[in-house]
């Protein structure tokens, strides 16, 4: 079965990723080059989440998890973070109604306690809200690392250990991805980074396993999205080996 909507880039609709996951980079060097401030870089990409989600939910994606401010980005300049605090916010509760209406739910993945309590009750309310959502899931990674996520679920499965709730010999890799925040959602099929750079970022280290990885230099303000297109036809084209030999999975 083929796509025919967007006859530009041929789809197998019958082989999606079941879950795009995405490093969105570039707003600031976008918003330089054309002599603007970087936050209003990161208002336009408020613009591509918007698109690229409906486009997501339209193809059918299950899951889409989105990177919009890691650990690390906590020691940007106080205004830019106050600025992408606020942003995300008032973004979130203004999309609500539209999530809603395109049974989109949202979750969100991070460190609460390192996040303004205004941007977290204006989140908890939109995944509150879009709970009964049944199309696509959108996951945002905000005040998110990686190894902030899988340090948590060591102190956590040492608890259990300790509280002698699980025999250490008992743990398997099942264990730590079902104590990791993102443990009620399958692993990235695709991660794509905008902005050119080849780097993960402390972005999902233990959930990209087997992802398929696709970079692209253009910035995410400028993403559209005939390029996350692209990129499912990128992923399309690649054999998934997952340490099997060509002939093993043909
Ligand atoms: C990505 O854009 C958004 C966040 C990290 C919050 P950047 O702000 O990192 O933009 P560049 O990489 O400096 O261009
Ligand atoms: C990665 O972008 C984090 C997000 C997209 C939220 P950064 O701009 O923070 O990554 P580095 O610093 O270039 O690795
Ligand atoms: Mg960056």
């Amino acid at each position: 079965m083929f796509n025919t909507i967007t006859p530009d880039i041929q789809l197998d609709m019958a082989r999606l990723p079941r879950h795009i996951a995405i490093i969105m980079d570039g707003n600031g060097r976008w918003a330089q080059a054309q002599g603007l401030d970087r936050s209003a870089g990161h208002v336009q990409g408020v613009t591509t989440v918007r698109r690229i989600t409906e486009e997501a939910s339209r193809l059918g994606i299950g899951y889409l998890t989105l990177y919009a401010f890691s650990t690390e980005n906590w020691n940007r300049p106080q205004a830019e973070v106050d600025a992408l605090m606020h942003l995300i916010a008032t973004a979130i509760e203004r999309e609500t109604p539209d999530l809603i209406k395109n049974h989109v739910r949202l979750r969100v993945v991070g460190d609460r306690s390192r996040m303004p309590a205004d941007t977290l009750a204006r989140l908890d309310r939109c995944v509150a809200d879009t709970s009964a959502g049944d199309g696509l899931t959108l996951v945002l990674a905000i005040s998110y690392s990686s190894r902030w996520e899988i340090t948590d679920a060591a102190r956590r499965i040492a608890a259990m250990a300790a509280a002698g709730e699980i025999d250490p010999s008992a743990i398997t890799d099942d264990t730590v991805a079902g104590n990791l925040a993102t443990a009620f959602m399958p692993d990235p099929d695709l991660l794509i980074r905008t902005g050119g750079d080849m780097r993960v970022s402390n972005f999902l280290l233990w959930q990209i396993a087997y992802a398929e990885i696709y970079v692209t230099d253009t910035f995410w303000p400028d993403f559209q999205p005939s390029d996350l297109r692209l990129a499912i036809s990128d992923f399309q084209r690649r054999q998934r080996r997952f340490g099997l030999t060509g002939e093993q999975v043909k």
